[in-house]
């Protein structure tokens, strides 16, 4: 069980260090270029199922308890 935990936690820190992967400047705009509180606030919509259908699919799949820690992680500092 504890292993699964493990593999669980590991997923997740993955995921969340692929924003980057399109939010380069490239693909999408970067995300340190908005403050924490506007890319929670849009997390929110595209969990809600609103804007551009990539983000909504990628939204669906944060908990809502990792939002937050998202948001201050990848906003301005
Ligand atoms: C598969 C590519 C991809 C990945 C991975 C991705 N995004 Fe996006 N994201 C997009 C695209 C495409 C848009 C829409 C284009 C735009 O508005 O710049 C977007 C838009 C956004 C916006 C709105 C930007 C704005 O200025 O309105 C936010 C906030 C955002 N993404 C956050 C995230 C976060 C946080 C993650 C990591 C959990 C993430 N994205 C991972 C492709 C991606």
């Amino acid at each position: 069980m504890k292993k699964l935990l493990a593999v669980v936690c590991l997923g997740a820190f993955a995921f969340a260090a692929n924003c980057t992967m399109c939010h380069n400047g490239g693909m999408a705009g970067k995300l340190n270029t908005l403050t924490p509180a506007q890319i929670e606030a849009k997390l929110k919509d595209f969990k809600a199922g609103k804007g551009n259908p990539m983000m909504v699919n990628i939204a669906k799949g944060i908990a809502d308890s990792n939002i937050a820690k998202l948001a201050k992680e990848y906003g301005k500092k």
